[in-house]
């Protein structure tokens, strides 16, 4: 039984084949399989050739050859359920690293994009969805269509990269302790991931953002680094190891890959991004009397708004110290900025917990901290109403 499902799934990876380049059993190449034009195709599956770090390196591909499926789920990876024929999607066997493989060669895993010739992973990189896209669940846990832009709140990157066998290779060029690396790596914990680490060796990670709502926000980044293309330049060069080009002189890199396989991708990537519109709260997940009055207490006594303004909630490109708002300095002194970009707040009710670090679970708990740290002197009526207004947005 077990035998035939997996027989089922390669054929039907197969049958997806034609028309379709991501499909084995060519021979391994780390081209595009997107057109310059095709934000979306870019974003769900282009590697930019970071095969170098995630094959070549850290050999990934060694590692989900034996991952079971649940392991996989388990450590926040979801599966696309359009990209597998649904009756063998229902007979899949989860425990079985076979059903993993098939996955991949079908290109049914969320932001994984690899090569599979006769039955083993030969090349393997991963795309922009990994971090920023989930699925919907409606097959099961895990498993369903595709939401571009939400967070992956329960991917552990930093797990995923502890369990790679060519850690210690990619640990020693960085110049860090292997042992030191794997105790960061694996203190991250889900949702989370530092894209400074390989700069600095510190350890300070930051909640994975949403990647929609983002049109009129004039600075991305926590820390308001740049614009979204220096952004995306950054982490397709400098943490996906994809092959291109990146320069900023305020932290000293200049990266030269020709050919330089992100630049030409960057204005269909942004415009893709900017075309994603923030999810509207659920019907009845707020109460709307309440939110009313907490959208007076947010433009008038509970002062919100003069930081959090416009379209989108945030006075981007003006950045803020840590001090204002009592969150923790740590990411600011590490970033080329030194300060925070007040967070757009379109979606919020969707991606919890709050704040760069995670450190408000709830956005009551965002309301309560500002209570305190601005001594607003909000009542608890009050309190819930502005929490209410927070989750209307
Ligand atoms: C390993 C997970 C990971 C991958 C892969 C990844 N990102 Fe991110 N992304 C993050 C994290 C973490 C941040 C927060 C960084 C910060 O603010 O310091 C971020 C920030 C962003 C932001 C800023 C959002 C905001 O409101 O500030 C955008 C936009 C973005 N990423 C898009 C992309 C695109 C496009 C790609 C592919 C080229 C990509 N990311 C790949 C984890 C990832
Ligand atoms: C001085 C400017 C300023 C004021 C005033 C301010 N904020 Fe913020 N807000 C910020 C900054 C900067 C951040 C990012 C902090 C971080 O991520 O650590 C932020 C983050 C948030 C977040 C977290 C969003 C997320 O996705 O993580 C929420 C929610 C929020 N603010 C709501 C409010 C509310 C409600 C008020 C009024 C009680 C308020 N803010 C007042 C600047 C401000």
């Amino acid at each position: 039984m077990r035998t035939r499902t997996i027989a089922m799934l390669l054929l039907a990876a197969s049958a997806t084949a034609c028309g379709d380049d991501t499909s084995a059993p060519t021979p391994p190449t780390d081209e595009s399989p997107c057109a310059t034009t095709d934000g979306q195709c870019i974003f769900r599956h282009d590697t930019f050739g970071d095969e170098q770090l995630w094959t070549d390196t850290l050999r990934l591909h060694e590692l989900v050859q034996g991952l079971p499926p649940k392991t996989a789920l388990g450590v926040g990876l979801k599966v696309d359920a359009e990209a597998v024929p649904a009756d063998v999607l229902a007979s899949a066997d989860l425990d079985d690293p076979a059903t993993t493989v098939a996955l991949i060669q079908l290109n049914a895993v969320v932001g994984v994009r690899g090569t599979v010739e006769n039955g083993h992973v030969t090349r393997i990189g991963i795309t922009c969805a990994l971090c920023h896209s989930t699925v919907d669940d409606s097959v099961a846990s895990g498993i369903g269509k595709r939401l571009d832009g939400w967070p992956n709140r329960t991917l552990d990157p930093g797990a995923i990269i502890a369990l790679t066998p060519g850690l210690p290779t990619f640990t020693s060029s960085l110049g860090v302790d292997n042992g030191v690396a794997v105790a960061a790596l694996n203190s991250w914990g889900g949702g989370k991931y530092d894209a400074r680490f390989n700069q600095d060796a510190e350890s300070h990670p930051v909640l994975i953002p949403p990647a929609y709502g983002l049109r009129d926000v004039a600075l991305e980044t926590y820390t308001g680094e740049g614009p979204v293309s220096y952004w995306n330049a950054y982490v397709a060069v400098t943490q996906m190891g994809g092959h291109g080009n990146f320069k900023d002189d305020r932290i000293g890199l200049d990266i030269k890959q020709e050919p330089d396989r992100v630049t030409p991708m960057l204005p269909a990537l942004r415009e893709y991004q900017f075309s994603i519109a923030a999810p509207a709260p659920p019907a009845g997940s707020f109460d709307a009397t309440a939110a009313a009055r907490g959208k007076v207490l947010f433009e008038g006594a509970a002062r919100c708004s003069s930081c959090h303004t416009g379209p989108s909630f945030t006075d981007a490109p003006t950045l803020h110290a840590a001090s204002e708002t009592g969150v923790s300095p740590d990411e600011a002194r590490r970033s080329a900025t030194g300060m925070y970009r007040t967070t757009p707040l379109r979606g919020a009710w969707q991606h919890p917990p709050y704040f760069h670090d995670g450190s408000a679970a709830t956005l009551g708990d965002v309301v309560s901290h500002y209570n305190d740290t601005l001594q607003l002197g909000l009542t608890a009526a009050e309190r819930t109403d502005l929490e209410q207004y927070l989750l209307s947005l």
